[in-house]
């Protein structure tokens, strides 16, 4: 199970042998604060104050230590997240890593198709995340206006990269 869904559930604690800073807008979090960062993020610039309510409701602010493991390649997932601060890897190959920047989300495949993490996801540097659990999901899009166009883009964006890489490899390999 991956840890940020072992800390939502409570099975294990925010700050396990000192690897995960605590969490400073968790559970006992104000909502006003979560408000307040929210509207730093950009994919939340269209929402109104009651849309943020909304989305304040559904998503934990968790802190993680540089070289956490977010998501593991063929493990299920079932949360959402998005970098409000730091960097984090995504291991898509052992020649490709692709560097997410705040503002940028990830784990957004195996809350939409249901199947296994498509890549290893570590925090590059200490990361600040919001995580949306699969279950809220739905809410999310329906509260955050223009976030499924936003998906879809992003979605279409990763394709065409996956494309031309194996379109690479394959002319290197046949050396055409
Ligand atoms: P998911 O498969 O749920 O978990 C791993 C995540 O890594 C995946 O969702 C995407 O969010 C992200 N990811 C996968 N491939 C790429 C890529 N080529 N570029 C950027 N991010 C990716």
């Amino acid at each position: 199970m991956e840890i940020i869904t072992r800390m939502m559930d409570g099975s294990i604690s925010y700050d396990p042998e000192g690897r995960l800073e605590p969490v400073t807008s968790g559970p006992g979090a104000k909502q006003e604060d979560k408000i307040e960062r929210l509207k730093e993020v950009p994919i939340f610039e269209g929402c109104s104050q009651k849309q943020l309510r909304s989305v304040a409701k559904i998503t934990r602010v968790f802190d993680v230590v540089a070289g956490t493991v977010l998501a593991r390649a063929g493990e299920p997932g079932d949360e959402f997240f998005l970098i409000i601060d730091g960097t984090a890897r995504v291991e898509v190959s052992t020649e490709k890593r692709v560097l997410l920047r705040p503002g940028e989300f990830f784990g957004e495949m195996s809350i939409l198709d249901g199947g296994p993490r498509s890549a290893t996801v570590v925090a590059d540097t200490p990361v600040r995340l919001l995580v949306i659990s699969r279950r809220h999901f739905s809410m999310l899009l329906k509260d955050v206006p223009g976030l499924t166009q936003t998906l879809l883009v992003t979605l279409s964006n990763r394709v065409r990269q996956a494309e031309g890489r194996a379109e690479r490899l394959g002319s290197a390999s046949t050396g055409l």
